[in-house]
């Protein structure tokens, strides 16, 4: 497995481009099964996820190619409703593939997600909503059986607003016979972001981005393009990469409205960040200060950025406590942190940060997506040579991050395992 080696302590300066959102990414292309026709996808990131769904969706019998960071699927015939444990194992977004497979091919057998290590993550909301919808659901040997002549609109209400759950969905009801009411629906962009691209192919959706959606099932649904959204999580790390470095760095291609929550922590934290349109600019001249976070749903702090921001605050003056509030184990990348000289103190869902003047390079082992991007972080700012094993969560979601920080200055290179350094 390749290893990230970071020499820390340079000062990142320059432009980074930001790509498409994976988490958009995803579901959209998941949806293009909905459907016949071609669907041209564009600002698609080019990441081991990304490719998994697009194996996936071979396995269907879908038409797919993949030029750059253009897709284009046609999915007219499908010749398999399966989708296999060992391609899906790495990747919990697979259960994306079942919401579009049962409501237009009646029947969708899907492994049981894996990916991430952040604590258990059910799927019981995706199925209890599909099985209101009036799909016949049996859970046996990893494998979800969802069956059904076809779906029937009814109103869902999620106990916990859950992102792939309500793109799961909001799929499905779009080819389901009458009206879908989805309550307590999540707000993320990338909900949003699939909804207009269905709303192109003849969907009928109200709501997206708000907590009620309603959906108007429709016979079927076209092909159609789009350009996916500029990844809010990507840029975020990024900037948090600016901060933490006491860098001066600008992101292009970004949402900078999407970002508000982390501009504010950001900012809280002594950044100065300016936005334009499609631009972000941070700059640190002084030392950070602690600053407390709470993760939640959108448009709160995102979970996928808190691993980030504790790097962060393990060398910001002062006492900074966050809570996690999404997931129930996502603090993977603490003991790892505690090897590079960072004191925390977990209590229960909450992290007690107190910053240390600096940080001490180390060997480290990469748990999650989210929780390599703080050590890589962390690595920036440490003294000396940090060594991040197991990149391949990184590869997962983050499209050449080791070029991309070189260009800002970094000294950071890719080992490919096997390989020996002197
Ligand atoms: C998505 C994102 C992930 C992000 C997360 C929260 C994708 C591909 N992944 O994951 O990067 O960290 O949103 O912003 O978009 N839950 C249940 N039952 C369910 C579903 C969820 O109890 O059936 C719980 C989860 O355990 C968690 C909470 O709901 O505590 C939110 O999870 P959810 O929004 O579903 O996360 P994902 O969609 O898996």
């Amino acid at each position: 497995m390749d290893t990230i080696v970071i020499t820390g302590g340079n000062r990142l300066h320059g432009e980074v481009r930001i790509s498409g959102a994976k988490n958009a990414a995803l579901p959209i292309l998941a949806s293009t099964i909905l459907g016949g026709g071609e669907c041209v996808i564009t600002n698609v990131p080019r990441v081991v996820d990304v490719l998994t769904m697009g194996k996936l969706l071979s396995i269907f019998g879908a038409k797919v190619s993949h030029e750059g960071s253009r897709m284009i699927i046609k999915a007219d015939v499908i010749n398999s409703t399966e989708a296999p444990y060992d391609l899906l194992k790495t990747m919990r977004a697979s259960v994306l593939a079942l919401g579009p497979l049962v409501a237009r091919w009646g029947k969708a057998k899907v492994s049981l997600p894996g990916g991430c290590a952040i604590g258990s993550r059910p799927v019981n909301l995706h199925l209890a909503g599909l099985a209101k919808l009036g799909a016949d659901i049996s859970v046996e040997h990893g494998y979800i059986t969802a069956t059904a002549k076809r779906l029937r609109g009814a109103r869902i209400y999620c106990d916990i607003p859950t992102v792939t759950g309500t793109e799961n969905l909001m799929m499905a009801a779009s080819l389901a016979e009458g009206t879908t009411v989805l309550e307590n629906a999540a707000k993320e962009p990338e909900v949003n972001d699939l909804a207009d691209f269905l709303l192109k192919r003849g969907a009928r959706i109200e709501g997206a981005g708000t907590d009620v959606i309603t959906i108007e099932g429709v016979r079927e649904l076209q092909g159609g393009d789009h350009e996916v959204i500029p990844d809010r999580i990507e840029a975020g790390t990024y900037l948090a990469a600016g901060a933490i470095t006491g860098g001066d760095v600008t992101i292009t291609h970004c949402r900078p409205v999407h970002l508000e929550a982390m501009l504010m922590k950001l900012r809280e934290a002594g950044a100065e960040v300016q936005t334009e349109k499609d631009r972000i600019h941070i700059r640190t001249s002084d030392r950070l200060k602690g600053t407390d976070l709470r993760t939640l749903p959108y448009p709160g702090f995102p979970t996928d950025m808190q691993a980030q921001m504790v790097a962060l605050m393990t060398v910001a003056d002062g006492t900074s406590v966050v809570t996690e509030t999404v997931f129930e184990s996502r603090f993977m990348h603490v003991e790892e942190l505690r090897r590079m000289g960072a004191s925390i103190r977990v209590e229960g869902n909450r992290l007690v940060v107190t910053g240390r003047p600096s940080l001490m390079g180390a060997p480290v082992m990469a748990s999650d997506l989210r929780a390599s991007a703080g050590l890589i972080l962390a690595g920036l700012a440490a003294e000396g040579v940090t060594e991040v094993q197991r990149v391949y969560h990184l590869d997962r979601g983050y499209e050449r991050i080791e070029e991309k920080l070189q260009a800002l200055g970094a000294t950071i290179e890719r080992r490919k395992s096997g390989e020996v350094v002197h």
